[in-house]
């Protein structure tokens, strides 16, 4: 294998048939869900703890482009049409990107694996990651470049299977890897970090469908617009000045700050008994604030570690019940 631009690498392997290989990070929201559908700011970070990787490789002649989901232990074919919603998002994923490097999808020999370390419905971006990690595989592989931001545009294609409206955050922050202050459909900011921080990303094992908690948001948002507008207001002026905290160094002020988005979004419905009772279990063991991270009502959820607490507090989540705890540092 030789070759590396994005994580990819691309070769040959023993039997002489070319290979290549590419990854992409998950992400978390650092502040901001919810709101951020209402035109309010939005932060999120890569997870490069948590990666996709998506493998292409030359088929016989002939034999059309194979999908491999390794972790369901199924395989499509791009040109059948498959009741399932994986299937669905490998294949919009592979004929836009192929579609954008103008080669026609019915010439191909290929097979192309896709797999995840990212827990699914977590709100940690593995749609995103995954149709990432094949994009820049199957670029790398014909040997094309391609930006960060057509990868990101042809990733939200694909989040579009899964999401209906989605935000564009997750594409944004995995297919640039970088911390983005995003407003929907205005502005995508990537910022300076002015001193790295620790964050661990604790599972709670309760899949969340997004889409069910922001059809809930938008309900509750219909039947008293003055209320649910005021409290996005608020998400919003937290996310001010959480950026410039970051962007200063101001770790302590970042916590609070993640406090009080934790108490809107309980506010907004979006929070959880299991929720928030691991929050309180991570302020307890040290952390320097705590919040739900993505849709709510399940999913994931970050505490603000300070690099001497990590596996204290890690460990404090572990024991009250979290499924999975993962310490990431933005940088
Ligand atoms: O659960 P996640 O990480 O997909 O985050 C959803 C964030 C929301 O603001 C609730 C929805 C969105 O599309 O931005």
């Amino acid at each position: 294998m030789s070759g590396d631009w994005l994580g990819v690498n691309s070769g040959f392997d023993q039997g002489g048939v070319r290979v290549t290989t590419a990854s992409a990070p998950g992400k978390t929201i650092l502040f901001g869900e919810h709101a951020v559908v209402y035109g309010r700011p939005a932060i999120a970070v890569p997870v490069s703890d948590l990666r996709a990787t998506a493998q292409v490789e030359d088929g016989p002649a002939g034999g059309g482009v194979l999908l491999v989901a390794e972790d369901l232990g199924e395989t499509y074919r791009l040109d059948e049409t498959y009741d399932s919603d994986t299937a669905r998002a490998l294949q919009v994923t592979v004929r836009n990107t192929l579609q954008f490097l103008d080669i026609s999808s019915e010439e191909q020999s290929l097979v192309v694996r896709v797999s995840s370390q990212i827990p699914i419905a977590r709100g940690l971006g593995s749609g995103a990651a995954i149709a990432t990690a094949l994009v820049r595989a199957l670029a790398r592989h014909y040997g094309r470049f391609i930006t960060a931001s057509a990868i990101s545009d042809l990733t939200y294609q694909t989040e579009i299977v899964f999401h209906g409206t989605p935000s564009g955050i997750d594409n944004t922050v995995v297919a640039f890897e970088k911390p983005v202050y995003f407003v929907k459909g205005e502005r995508m900011d990537i910022f300076w970090v002015g001193r790295p921080f620790t964050l661990l990303v604790a599972d709670t094992g309760v899949p969340s469908r997004t889409r069910d908690t922001v059809a809930d948001v938008r309900q509750q948002w219909q039947a008293d617009r003055l209320r649910y507008e005021a409290l996005f207001d608020g998400v919003g002026q937290i996310v001010d000045a959480a950026r410039q905290a970051i962007a200063v160094g101001d770790v302590d002020a970042l916590g609070a700050l993640m406090d009080e988005n934790q108490a809107i979004l309980r506010e907004l419905g979006v929070s959880s008994p299991e929720l928030d009772r691991l929050i309180e279990v991570a302020r307890e063991a040290g952390a320097k604030g705590a919040k739900l991270s993505g849709g709510g009502r399940g999913g994931c959820l970050i505490a603000l570690a300070n690099g001497e607490n990590d596996s204290k507090i890690a460990t404090a989540l572990l024991l009250a019940g979290a499924a999975q705890v993962i310490s990431t540092v933005v940088h």
